[in-house]
């Protein structure tokens, strides 16, 4: 049985307001929130100073995942340790489907790697790569088994659905009040530059972004909308990267489609001269889409700071430089694409985005906890700080002052994109379902996370 904790005089956020108020934890939940409470069998925590925000949700994690001839260097275990040193309490990675399985069985396979292994709660996007009668009858089954959101890919040849598909997957997932996030670029086009380029030019890293280009993310947002448009329904856009696509998501949205957008700590902190770095250090930053101009950076802040991003996840996919990036030395295409973040996620929004923009603690609050909560069928379980809910909290010191480095990251790989970053605040105390789970970046209890059973969508 938990320990009870009255955690006193901090400053407790929510996506509407910041109030000073204790909270008491009981079990697994939260009992009350108010002023002046009193309980004498809590050990109570002085939270003078700190703001106490409902546990992050990173909304986009792959760990585990197979790259063919290796896997990605965070698995469950580690990934979601990092997850938890960093103030993140829930995660959602995704089940791909493979070709000629049912979603039952990736959903089986996904939840024998990250049952008994995980250090922070974890639910599932699932990702249809193909569709047929049986998969659609599957849906419902989905919805009973926690499962409201599915992820569907324009590009990548193994993966991606044709326009049909996705115009049938929308409408069948809207009859089960899901949601489905697309990774939005022109997988063909992209083959077509990336073949002229890989003619005229000698292979580089820096060809990678050149061989993406915003117009293919911002072409696919829009073929998607128009076939969200027919379908009648709404649709997430995940990674957003580029001001074009950001463009066309405002279009839609002024035509009145719902459109929910997800953009990522890569995006919003670096540029593409990182592709220009000596020799193969570039290849940390390949990633799909790539990291954009310093106006696409500016344009997303300006977008959040207006309220037309929904959530930051981090599409966590972490490769070793040494031995798995290397696989591209001679080939860009063939360096694995993504790279680590979800440790680091919470800390980079609130030096760049509230310490540096003034972005207010509340919209962060939005971003990362509260809306992922309700778009992701999971309100009022998790997102807020409220009578009844899991208790899932971060005492946030606002004040510390630290430097990220990959040496002293819990993030299982050999790099970070942040290196050397001075950075501000730290999750202090992190409470996973009323168990203190981390504690100033470092484990205090591991393993135990467990799988959320998520509802339909609540936006
Ligand atoms: O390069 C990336 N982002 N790899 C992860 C898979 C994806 O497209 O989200
Ligand atoms: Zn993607
Ligand atoms: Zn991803």
């Amino acid at each position: 049985m938990n320990k009870k904790y009255l955690i006193k005089n901090g400053t407790v956020v929510s996506a509407a307001e910041s109030r000073k108020a204790d909270i008491l934890v009981a079990g697994e939940k939260i009992e009350a929130v108010g002023v002046h409470l009193e309980c004498e069998d809590a050990q109570v925590i002085d939270a003078e100073g700190k703001y106490i925000f409902p546990g992050f949700i990173d909304t986009h994690t792959h760990f585990d995942l197979d790259a063919g001839d290796f896997h990605t260097a965070d698995d469950f275990y580690t990934g979601t340790k990092a997850a938890a040193c960093g103030g993140t309490t829930t995660i959602l990675d995704f089940t791909t489907q493979e070709k000629g399985q049912s979603l039952k069985e990736a959903l089986n396979v996904w939840n024998r790697m990250a049952d008994g292994s995980s250090s922070c709660d974890y639910g599932f996007h699932m990702s249809i790569t193909d569709w047929n009668d049986s998969v659609k009858e599957e849906l419902k089954d989905m919805s009973l088994l926690g499962v409201p959101s599915y992820k569907l890919y324009m590009a990548y040849d193994n993966l991606k659905v044709n326009d049909r598909e996705l115009y049938e997957i929308l409408s069948a997932v809207e009859n089960e009040q899901g949601i489905i996030g697309v990774h939005c670029e022109n997988g063909e086009i992209i083959k077509a530059i990336t073949a002229e380029l890989k003619a005229e030019c000698e292979n580089s890293v820096a060809l990678h972004p050149k061989s993406r280009p915003a117009e293919a993310e911002a072409e696919a947002i829009h073929r998607l909308l128009v076939l969200a448009k027919l379908a009648g329904t709404p649709v997430n856009i995940v990674h957003l990267s580029s001001s074009l696509g950001l463009q066309e998501i405002r279009r839609a949205r002024a035509e009145g489609q719902k459109v929910f957008a997800e953009t990522c700590p890569q995006y919003l902190l670096l540029e593409d001269s990182v592709y220009d770095r000596p020799g193969f250090e570039g290849a940390a930053y390949v990633c799909s889409p790539p990291i954009r101009k310093a106006e696409d950076r500016e344009a997303l802040w300006e977008a959040i700071a207006a309220g037309e991003i929904d959530m930051i996840g981090t599409d966590h996919c972490s490769f070793h430089m040494e031995t798995q990036k290397i696989r591209g030395k001679d080939d860009f295409t063939r360096i694995p694409g993504g790279m680590p973040g979800v440790e680091h996620r919470p800390v980079l929004f609130y030096t760049a985005g509230v310490k540096n923009r003034k972005i207010p603690v509340e919209m962060m609050c939005n971003l990362l906890s509260e809306r992922p909560a309700k778009l992701f069928g999971m309100y009022p379980q998790k997102g807020v700080i409220k009578e009844g809910s899991d208790a899932d909290l971060v005492i946030w010191d606002p004040d510390k002052k630290w430097t990220i480095t990959a040496e002293n990251q819990i993030q299982n790989v050999d790099h970070t994109p942040y290196e050397g970053m001075k950075v501000c605040g730290m999750p202090e105390k992190v409470f996973l379902r009323g168990c203190l789970t981390a504690e100033n970046g470092e484990m205090v209890r591991e393993l135990g996370g467990r799988y959320v059973y998520r509802g339909k969508r609540q936006l």
